[in-house]
């Protein structure tokens, strides 16, 4: 005879997280703070952007418990984002909290770097696996111009500091945009050629605050690869379970570049990503136009039977794609930053 009393509530199912389209959620972006020390041009306001009250960004434990979930529910890998996630006060200590969570789940960060001489060797020490680094430019002042920020030299240290405390493979996320940056796409991949790092050069999307995104400004992946085969010879790497196509370089050098065509050729189709906003509204696309909040029903009581029911319908109801390249599109209110890469 069975001592468990019968569940109350639906019991768990463990089947992944489905959408209607047959694709499995299996990736969350979790978003610890909307706030950040950069201005990039393409993400944020130079000034006037206002910041969410302490209380409506969700607690240690929150964020913990959420992951919790996520794992029962299927997700395999979980990357903590911002706005920019080392500003969050305690970092290393809300890893340590996550990693305990999730334990087997491949943990990464996206950030901007210039954190990361203080922070990498605490948060490798807490459980954190790898991280991204935002790199647009190679050049002090076009970098200071495209992040508003001059700190070039402190985003290259840090990058060094994550290398020295085992966060890798490092990769090197770089923005495109047409007439500021484009003409660099060769001394990147030079650049990684030379320290290793897999650089992925993102199509510029319409997730900017100030929406002064315009297609004009997109560089199309295709022309990307082009200009670098013919300098980098490249072959195509396996695919993988990712929105990048990456390649190698033909003569075995080290490093490798990838690209991100979210908008020349999206991949919408493959996507098994999920977002939690910084203050616990669920997004199961980027560029949604609805969101689930799970924050209020957390403050609430509710049990995590009650969470799964609401994380499950923002799946089901998960739309085939973005809009960007159909007449009808509509940029959603938050940018970037406000939402989590
Ligand atoms: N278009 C493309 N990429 C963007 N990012 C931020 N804003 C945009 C945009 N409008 C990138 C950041 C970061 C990643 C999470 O998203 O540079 O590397
Ligand atoms: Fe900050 Fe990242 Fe936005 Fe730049 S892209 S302003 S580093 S959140």
């Amino acid at each position: 005879m069975s001592v468990h009393p019968a569940p109350s509530a639906a019991p768990f199912t463990n089947e992944p997280l489905l959408d209607t389209f047959g694709r499995v959620a299996d990736d969350l972006r979790l978003s610890v703070t909307d706030r950040c020390n950069f201005r990039c041009t393409y993400c944020m306001p130079a000034e006037g952007l206002k910041w969410l009250p302490k209380d409506e960004i969700l607690s240690f434990e929150e964020l913990a418990r959420l992951l919790r979930l996520f794992v029962r529910l299927g997700v395999r890998s979980v990357k903590v984002t911002g706005g920019e996630p080392t500003v969050r006060a305690d970092l290393p200590s809300l890893v340590a909290m996550l990693r305990e969570a999730a334990p087997g789940v491949d943990m990464s960060m996206t950030t901007n770097g210039v954190l990361l001489d203080r922070l990498a060797r605490p948060l490798a020490d807490s459980g954190l696996d790898r991280v991204t680094v935002s790199l647009d430019s190679l050049l002090r002042h076009r970098f200071e111009e495209m992040t508003r920020r001059d700190a070039l030299d402190r985003v290259l240290a840090g990058i060094r500091a994550a290398e020295d405390a085992g966060l890798v493979p490092i990769k090197i996320n770089c923005v495109v945009i047409g007439g500021t940056n484009e003409d660099e796409v060769v001394e990147f991949a030079r650049w990684s050629r030379e320290h290793g790092h897999a650089v992925r050069f993102i199509e510029y999307m319409p997730l900017d605050a100030e929406h002064a995104w315009e297609r004009a400004k997109v560089v199309p992946s295709a022309r990307i690869l082009e200009a670098i085969d013919a300098v980098y010879p490249l072959v195509a790497d396996g695919p993988d379970h990712e929105p990048a196509t990456s390649y190698r370089f033909a003569d075995g050098s080290a490093g490798g570049v990838g690209v991100i065509a979210s908008v020349t050729e999206p991949f919408c189709d493959s996507c098994n990503r999920l977002r939690i906003t910084a203050e616990g509204q669920l997004r199961a696309c980027l560029f949604a136009l609805d969101e689930s909040d799970l924050r209020t029903p957390m403050r609430s009581g509710a049990v995590d039977e009650d969470l799964e029911e609401l994380i499950r319908s923002n799946v089901w109801a998960k739309w085939s794609g973005h809009r960007i390249n159909h007449p009808d599109f509509v940029q959603p209110e938050r940018s970037m930053s406000a939402i989590g890469g």
